[in-house]
């Protein structure tokens, strides 16, 4: 009987070592050794692709651009690849469970035209699918659907059916019969990925995996993951808001900070082409505590709500929440109020929210937040009609911020009537626009033209 041999991998870098150790001496990390069975003796590699042998040649001489880029029938999926998906890419598919990955992995399978399509599911059973695939109501001829987690079988497979395109359902259900431990764990997931990986650069087909994520948001399994494969598209949102965020994370082709928005619904997930008229709430009358913030999100331009809400503290120490916005720099805000302004916030408690359940990182929501905060605080609505986009910085001074084109140009698309800006991005408003561009550089001015 062959000798089992086991080795220890870092769970987060994973670095291979003969015995335990308490921090990793590839990435630093503490206690993240964990033992993992290897096979002793190596089998002959059962690649049922041959690799062509390459050599060296010199990069004036490649050729490039001769195989265009495939064109998904998903704009949003398009827009975060950059343009459209690259052939022999691998793309990682992050998400929470439940969120919405094999859906939308399957309707993607489902609405390619002129693409023959392999589904592997290691999750679902066939009629599982098929139930999955009558609810999103597309049909396609050329999708075939296996259910395997054998990646030999799966090469194999994909040998008879040969498809243009190729989706696997979770790498954490895949194994390989070289390694001997288990399903999901790092041996198995860096080996199917390298394997998956060298078919998509041998065979020139895109391959897209699912990847599991973990209690605080990594990809389950080792960053090795994400640092193999060519680009890692994670799916966020709140499982009980309607919205879903697809966000480049590294993309080998293409620009990251990237953002698709998708919405589900009882037919599976919808493009979200307009963002700004779904993230802004049609109301009657104007409301105290509201400002709309004119965003950036990679290349795209968002206009959305911020919402604060500022009342007498009950308890002795006021409270502080924020969702969607950095509690951090909230407080920041909120410093800035009362030494640069004179605002008494100190004794209140100030809740804030991006509508819509996104998170926002863009500097340029300062503004509307520090608006929305003051409208609140002081009962005073400000109009439906004005939108903000500035930084603002520790000495209450209003700062400017990138591609202000834009922003003034959705918000001239969307119907405002005015935004306010910094006096510093003067130079790059455009000469004429329906919009009225007010342009601020210090807090105290700006509330004389926000609350008049
Ligand atoms: P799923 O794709 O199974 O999530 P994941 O693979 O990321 O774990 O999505 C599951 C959720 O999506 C489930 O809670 C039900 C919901 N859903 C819809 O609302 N409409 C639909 O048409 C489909 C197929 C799913
Ligand atoms: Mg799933």
């Amino acid at each position: 009987m062959a000798k089992v041999k086991s080795a220890f991998f870092c769970q987060n870098c994973g670095a291979q070592s003969p015995k335990w150790i308490g921090k990793c001496p590839s990435c630093g990390e503490w206690n993240t050794y964990v033992e993992e069975v290897i096979q002793q003796e190596a089998k002959p590699t059962i690649n049922a692709f041959t690799a062509a042998a390459d050599k060296p040649t010199l990069i004036s001489e490649i050729t490039s651009g001769s195989t265009p880029r495939i064109t998904m029938p998903d704009k949003e999926l398009n827009r975060v690849l950059g343009d459209g998906l690259v052939p022999g890419s691998l793309t990682l598919f992050g998400g929470e469970p439940g969120i919405g990955k094999s859906t939308l992995l399957l309707q993607i399978a489902l609405a390619v035209k002129n693409l023959r399509v392999l589904y592997i599911s290691g999750e679902e059973s066939q009629e599982q699918l098929n139930m999955r695939a009558k609810r999103i109501g597309i049909k396609n001829q050329e999708c075939y659907i296996l259910t395997e987690t054998l990646i030999q079988n799966i090469f194999q497979q994909a040998e008879a059916v040969k498809p243009q395109l190729l989706v696997i359902d979770s790498i954490q259900t895949l194994y390989t019969g070289q390694i001997d431990s288990a399903p999901g764990s790092i041996s198995q997931i860096r080996q199917c990925t390298a394997d998956l990986m060298r078919y998509a650069k041998t065979t020139q087909v895109p391959v897209f995996i699912i990847g599991h994520i973990t209690k605080d948001g990594s990809i389950a399994g080792p960053k090795v993951l994400e640092h193999m494969v060519d680009t890692v598209l994670q799916f966020e949102g709140d499982t009980h808001h309607l919205y879903r965020l697809l966000r480049t994370t590294k993309n080998r082709f293409g620009s990251t900070n990237e953002l698709g928005i998708y919405e589900m619904t009882g037919g599976g997930l919808r493009e979200v082409s307009n963002p700004s008229e779904v993230l802004i709430t049609a109301r009657e009358e104007p409301v105290s505590g509201v400002a709309i913030a004119a965003i950036t999100e990679g290349a795209r331009p968002l206009l959305i709500e911020t919402q604060a809400l500022v009342s007498s503290a009950v308890y002795g120490t006021p409270q502080r929440s924020s969702t969607g916005y950095d509690l951090r720099r909230l407080s920041m805000m909120l410093a800035v109020l009362e030494k640069r302004c004179g605002f008494r916030l100190g004794a209140k408690d100030v809740f804030l929210n991006i509508a819509g359940g996104i998170k926002v990182e863009d500097p340029a929501t300062d503004l509307a937040i520090v608006t929305a905060i003051l409208s609140s605080s002081e009962e005073i609505p400000v109009s439906p009609k004005f939108c903000f986009a500035a930084e603002i910085g520790l000495s209450g001074e209003i700062r400017p911020v990138n591609r202000i084109e834009q922003r003034i140009s959705e918000a001239e698309k969307m119907g405002f009537e005015q935004i306010f800006i910094s006096r510093y991005n003067k130079k790059s408003i455009p000469e004429k626009t329906a919009i009225k561009v007010v342009t601020v550089g210090k807090m105290e001015e700006f509330f004389g033209k926000v609350f008049g």
